[in-house]
């Protein structure tokens, strides 16, 4: 097998855009949403950046329609009073777990009202939006329109009995309200009435319209998608397209920028999806270069894309995804498409899909306050809901931290640097020539990196932690069958080898975790006796000097338990 060298990939940057799904601003966030896009995302990223390409990471807090209004009424605030509780805390746990966001930013921004009216407007020029009346279903008792989730119903197509008016959590397909059978409304029950329906004018996205191209696109460009996004597109454009209603009767989010329409805002999943264009824009005007975000949006004069554009969310997204949003960009035109769209299955909490509507989630801060940032990221990635739906346990998380991150990795890092530390003076030793086992030790890690590098572009994530986690057992091994320990009384020359041996390896294992566990290896970075920020080295095994200095070592990761409490509720 051949390796790309990683020098020259570095010569040749690619850009890379990284978006990553905007969770509501409407509760804290859940370790479903963290394994689903926010942690896989910035592996991603952190991957490319070493990598040496050019990456763009956005996202932001999704702060409208009515899942915001909804818990805004229930708790008796304003939905701006909902969200600036929340968004700040989505920030701060995110910070906590070191998401490396280029920005992160909110929906409630005049750049995104700017963007999101520019949008419509350009889409009803183009001829891509028209204007419908709708049948729309309205209660008599509240005296309203009742956008999505104001209505519940069963649903039409698996017969769920509590799907929402905009889509079903049980069969995952997006719904018109008026699909619904027995719809109720969410605010009174209606007990005292039924729902009427009623007519209303809206603002429609013609799918119809753009049909045509969205199927050649989807059948020519997706070849690498994961199975379960691009049949799902392809089964919904099979169904036929309709159009869809891109705003409701509803006073909070994005103004329709057109007169007349004062009761009357953007839909949110529209505004939503604009963010991440609005996003780029503002980050560019951050850079003092507004049109820096063209450099991984604006198409070539020949059409090529000026990047790679990967969306990181849930399966429940996946139709706004892999329809809607690039029916958006087809209609306006010039910009990139999804290059991929990496969809996760879900991580179920007590055997449910976890969801903050249903209560049963675990908080990410929770778990965070357990056991730290890096043991969280190191057992979400190594269970990721790639392929299939995984579960959450305290246990499993517990287990995995103390046999894989501290048994194999950490206590390979704690046992050499200590023995540097007691035989060489607290220095890297000088290595002889390479035996046959030093020079296989070091080939491996140099493999490692050019099949975790390849995993990780194809978003393979847990393949490639496996290659990271290989080579700390490979170094493990090593050090059995060198067993310093012994050498250093009758073959010191011996005992230096392998211990530089062992270090470099190490050096190598810091880089290959690096995208998944990035506080501890900044941590071993500098207990190898380096500074600076490990996030910014290249993605190549790097030799540690011989001679310098390591400071005195602590160990990478400490043993884990479930706490009483947690273990006695039984949620591991
Ligand atoms: N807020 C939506 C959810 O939690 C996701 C929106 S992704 C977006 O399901 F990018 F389109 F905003
Ligand atoms: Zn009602």
């Amino acid at each position: 097998m051949t390796s790309p060298s990683p020098a020259s990939a570095r010569l040749t940057p690619e850009r890379i855009l990284v978006c990553i799904a905007w969770p509501y601003a409407r509760s804290a966030t859940h370790v479903g949403q963290i394994v689903g896009s926010f942690l896989p995302g910035d592996i991603f990223a952190r991957y490319h950046r070493m990598a040496g390409h050019d990456v763009l990471m956005v996202s932001g807090s999704d702060e409208h329609g009515t899942p915001i209004t909804v818990d805004a009424d229930r708790l008796g605030i304003t939905p701006r009073e909902l969200v600036g509780r929340f968004h700040p805390r989505i920030v701060e746990t995110s910070r906590r777990l070191g998401i490396s966001w280029d920005l992160y930013t909110e929906t409630e921004t005049p750049n995104h009202y700017r963007v999101t009216q520019e949008v419509f407007l350009r889409l009803l020029q183009a001829g891509y939006l028209f204007k419908d009346r709708m049948e729309s279903p309205y209660c008599p008792t509240d005296k309203r329109f009742l956008p999505d989730r104001y209505i519940l119903g069963t649903c039409p197509y698996c017969g769920y009995p509590d799907a929402r008016g905009d889509q079903c959590d049980n069969c995952g397909r997006t719904l018109d309200p008026t699909q619904l059978i027995d719809p109720r409304c969410r605010i009174c029950g209606s007990r005292e009435a039924p729902i009427e329906i009623r007519e209303s004018e809206h603002f429609f996205l013609d799918l119809p319209k753009l049909e045509p191209r969205l199927l050649a696109w989807l059948q020519t460009s997706t070849q690498h998608w994961r199975p379960t996004v691009i049949n799902f597109a392809l089964n919904w454009i099979k169904e036929g397209l309709r159009p869809r209603a891109i705003t409701r009767d509803l006073d909070w989010g994005v103004p329709v920028p057109l007169e007349g329409y004062d009761g009357k805002r953007i839909y949110v999943w529209f505004d939503a999806l604009i963010g991440y264009l609005a996003a780029s824009r503002e980050w560019a005007e951050h850079q003092a270069d507004p049109t820096a975000w063209e450099r991984w949006w604006r198409l070539a004069p020949d059409g090529r894309a000026p990047a790679r554009s990967y969306y990181f969310i849930g399966k429940d997204n996946i139709p706004f995804h892999a329809i809607i949003w690039p029916a958006v960009l087809m209609g306006l035109g010039g910009l990139a498409l999804p290059y991929d769209i990496p969809s996760n299955e879900f991580m179920t909490m007590g055997g449910q899909k976890a969801s903050t509507s249903r209560g049963n989630v675990i908080w990410t801060t929770d778990v965070l306050d357990r056991y730290g940032a890096d043991p969280l990221r190191y057992y979400l990635a190594a269970t990721m809901p790639e392929t299939r739906d995984t579960h959450f346990t305290d246990a499993e998380l517990v287990r995995r931290n103390n046999d894989e991150l501290l048994g194999i990795y950490g206590n390979a890092a704690h046992r050499v640097l200590t023995f540097a530390q007691r035989h060489f003076g607290g220095r890297v030793p000088a290595a002889g020539p390479a035996r046959a086992a030093d020079a296989a030790l070091l080939a491996a890690a140099r493999d490692a990196f050019a099949a975790a590098g390849a995993a990780i572009s194809e978003v393979r994530l847990r393949d490639s932690l496996d290659e990271a986690l290989d080579l700390a057992r490979a170094l493990n091994r090593y050090l059995e069958n060198q067993a310093p320990w012994k050498a250093i009384r009758t073959d010191p020359a011996a005992a230096a080898t392998t211990i530089a041996t062992a270090i470099q390896t190490l050096n190598a294992l810091k880089l290959l975790f690096a995208p998944y566990t990035p506080f501890s290896s900044q941590r071993l970075h500098e207990l190898l006796g380096f500074s600076g920020d490990v996030a910014r080295l290249p993605w190549s095994p790097a030799p540690v000097p011989a001679g310098q200095p390591l400071p005195g070592p602590t160990p990478l990761f400490a043993r884990l338990e479930v706490p009483a409490a947690v273990a006695s509720a039984g949620s591991a």
